[in-house]
């Protein structure tokens, strides 16, 4: 896995490569800033499900990889422009570097450099990154819809995530197996899972935005509740017995004593074990979708992914 990360590396920078020198450096800042590429390794995993050995990607499965982490790249680019983020993967946002119209552009050319990868891996793949791009779209414009909503419900959240997150970690395993050119029921099976991994990895960055500190995530804290994004968490404390004060709090723009005050509520709040329970469930779910699929390393590696990620909450406790 490390040497086909590393070919990732390499994709990613080779496709950013323009004829000017600045949109190469703006659109490489944040390759350059790491990130835990785990989309390219979800693909990479998914393609790798039915070899009884650890085995090494093909050159189609690292391009397939390279696309997803582009789109997923791109969309940080305009995620951080819309919340007004100033860092992000512990620097820098490209829109605080250089500006809200460099970082919508770069953003742009990321997202246009991945379809021309997906292009190159068929009809299929080409068809199925525009359908998830479009998916992140309307993920994102819902929850902006809900934005400042204290009566967003669950369920909007749910549907919320699903298509700002979990439609492309969905893809990037689907990729990985339409690539190795995997039966269809071993496609559907890894889709499944990055779907419901993808769903358990919102619901764990909205938790860690409540409870770590900046230098933890290396993008701001708190940020959510600044924006008036109410996650999961949020939405389960103010169904609470800290409901009413929390929807005094929140509802409008904050400033940063409230931010403060109002993390510390949910922090305390049973809502965070309940959330947590919630991520459990849809790892569980994920886990499920492998129960077919034959005993080999990469799905075992598919397994301990879901514990890595729960891990992350458990981590910050120490
Ligand atoms: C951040 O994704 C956006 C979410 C979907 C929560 P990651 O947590 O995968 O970000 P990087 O790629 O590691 O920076
Ligand atoms: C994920 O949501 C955004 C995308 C899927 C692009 P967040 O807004 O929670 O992502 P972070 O926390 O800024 O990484
Ligand atoms: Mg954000
Ligand atoms: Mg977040």
């Amino acid at each position: 896995m490390a040497a086909d990360l590393e070919r990732i590396e390499a994709g990613l920078r080779r496709a950013v490569e323009a004829d000017e020198p600045f949109l190469t450096e703006v659109a490489r800042h944040l390759i350059d800033a790491g990130g835990k590429r785990i989309r390219p390794a979800l693909a990479i995993t998914a393609s790798l499900v039915a070899n009884p050995q650890p085995g090494s990607a093909t050159d189609d499965v690292i391009s397939g990889g390279v696309a997803v982490e582009l789109v997923h790249q791109g969309s940080l680019y305009h995620d951080d422009v819309m919340d007004g983020a100033d860092t992000r993967r512990t620097v820098e946002s490209v829109n605080a570097r250089w500006g809200n119209l460099e970082a919508i552009l770069a953003g742009d050319y990321l997202l246009a450099r991945a379809s021309q990868i997906a292009a190159s891996l068929g009809t299929e793949v080409a068809g199925l990154l525009a359908s998830t791009i479009a998916s992140l779209c309307e993920g994102q414009i819902r929850e902006m819809r809900h934005a400042f909503d204290v009566d967003r419900t669950r369920e909007a959240y749910l549907t919320s995530i699903s298509g700002k997150t979990a439609a492309l970690l969905a893809t990037a395993a689907r990729v990985g197996a339409i690539v190795a050119d995997h039966p269809r029921p071993l496609i559907e099976a890894v889709a499944d899972f990055g779907h419901h991994y993808g769903m358990a990895f919102q619901v764990i960055d909205d938790i860690l935005d409540v409870v770590a500190t900046d230098e933890q995530l290396g993008k701001p804290a708190g940020n959510d509740l600044v924006e008036g994004v109410y996650t999961l968490p949020v939405i389960l404390a103010m169904e609470g017995p800290s409901g009413d004060e929390l929807r005094n709090l929140l509802g409008g723009p904050i400033d940063d004593a409230t931010r403060d005050k109002a993390r510390m509520i949910v922090r305390s709040d049973p809502a965070i074990a309940a959330a947590t329970g919630t991520a459990m469930e849809f790892t569980d779910r994920a886990r499920a979708s492998l129960v077919d699929l034959p005993d080999t390393p990469a799905v075992s590696t598919l397994r301990s992914t879901c514990d890595l990620l729960l891990a992350r909450v458990a981590d910050l406790n120490g």
